[in-house]
């Protein structure tokens, strides 16, 4: 295994006029003196917001590299889950910075998951109209997706992650070192998103993948920050040309109109993110593969790395109609129709709708009831 200070760090920059900025990708970033300097600002606050699992892992390191860097350091933790991505928990954040009388040249820092990462940067787009927030993410799922790209929100109970605003970050630091204390199932559940990146835009890094998967769920550092970066380089150039996802951003959601369904469906926190993307990514492909887009080899493929991933496969069995219902919630809806993010073969996405007795027959063929 490559030792952790043989890995270099990376930078992968966000191109978006008055809005850009730098992910930076390496091992031990939290603890670097330096990390967190391009947002110092003596005269302010920060607000470090975590949940109760990551709070004794790393709220610490992250609260000590921050110190030097800002005027004084509060510590915000949440209830962890997905159930939690909710109104009452987003409150305990403006909670937090009230008491503490925050003003608004405070900079929130997101320590934790896509869970913590999507609230905390739906409340700093809010408190005060808009404050700044930085984004540490500890999951790999966090390092490959949820951190970049400004899109935060929380759920509601008749659709995911439906309230919410754009709103980028001022920094995104991953310490690849923070997944070491990750539980197998939540890698797995990150490499859904790193699979999806290779399904839609990059055939070479899918090939990359199938040869790397064992490596990548054992958490080999290289293998890590590579797939890190590659996800980041292609995430940071979709929402280059579509931040707010008026068009090619809504290609990042392969997977995510089915996963989104079996999530709500199934109640926030019995299927994690990520597998619900695994097994919605193979039924898009499938779906791909009836409308004559994708050839049968390819969805095989998408099929078989979700497996040696560790990912569910199948969706639970859900009754269609109720399938269908929750996926009439999606944001990518049109007036009513369900518009399906499919490949046109492998690393090409593409948006558009889909019959609804073949939407049944492939719903019906992975589980669905
Ligand atoms: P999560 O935030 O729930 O984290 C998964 C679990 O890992 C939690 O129990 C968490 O406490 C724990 N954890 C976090 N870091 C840890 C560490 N280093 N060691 C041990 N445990 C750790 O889930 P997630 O998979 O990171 O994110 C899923 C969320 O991200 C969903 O709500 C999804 O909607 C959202 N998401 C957002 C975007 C976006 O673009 N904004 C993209 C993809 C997903
Ligand atoms: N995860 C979808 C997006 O960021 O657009």
């Amino acid at each position: 295994m490559t030792p952790l200070h043989a890995i270099p760090p990376i930078t992968v920059h966000v191109a978006l006029d008055a809005r850009a900025y730098d992910i930076h990708i390496g091992a031990g970033l939290l603890a670097g003196p330096g990390t967190f300097g391009p947002v110092a600002n003596t005269r302010a606050r920060a607000l470090i917001v975590t949940n109760a699992t990551v709070a004794p892992l790393y709220a610490a390191r992250l609260r000590a590299a921050v110190a030097p860097h800002f005027a004084d350091v509060v510590v915000c933790v949440l209830p962890d889950g997905e159930q939690y991505k909710d109104w009452p928990t987003l409150n305990q954040v403006f909670d937090a910075l009230l008491e503490a009388q925050c003003d608004r040249r405070t900079t929130l820092f997101a320590l934790g998951g896509g869970v913590v990462g999507d609230m905390t940067g739906f409340a700093a787009a809010c408190y005060m109209r808009g404050v700044p927030f930085v984004q540490v993410p500890t999951t790999l799922l966090a390092q490959v997706d949820s951190s970049v790209g400004g899109k935060t929100a929380i759920n509601h109970p008749l659709g995911k992650n439906m309230i919410g605003a754009f709103y980028q970050p001022r920094l995104v630091v991953a310490d690849i070192d923070t997944l070491r204390t990750l539980p197998p199932r939540e890698v797995s559940a990150g490499i859904a998103e790193i699979i999806k990146h290779g399904a839609i835009a990059d055939p070479d890094f899918f090939a990359w993948l199938e040869q790397h998967m064992e490596g990548l769920r054992a958490l080999e550092p290289g293998i890590v920050a590579d797939a890190v970066r590659r996800c980041c380089e292609i995430k940071a150039a979709v929402v280059a040309s579509d931040e707010t996802e008026s068009g090619l951003r809504a290609i990042l959601n392969f997977g995510h109109t089915f996963g989104h369904a079996i999530e709500s469906g199934m109640g926030y926190g019995a299927w994690l993110h990520g597998e619900a993307v695994g097994a919605g990514m193979v039924i898009a492909a499938d779906l791909s593969r009836r409308l004559g887009l994708l050839d049968a080899q390819d969805a095989t493929r998408i099929r078989a790395l979700c497996e040696r991933a560790g990912l569910p496969v199948r969706a639970p069995s859900l009754p269609v109609k109720r399938m269908v219902a929750l996926m009439q919630v999606d944001k990518k809806t049109e007036a009513g129709a369900v518009r399906f993010v499919l490949l046109d073969g492998l690393g090409r996405a593409v948006t558009r709708g889909a019959p609804a007795d073949t939407v049944d027959d492939v719903l019906r063929a992975h589980g669905g009831t």
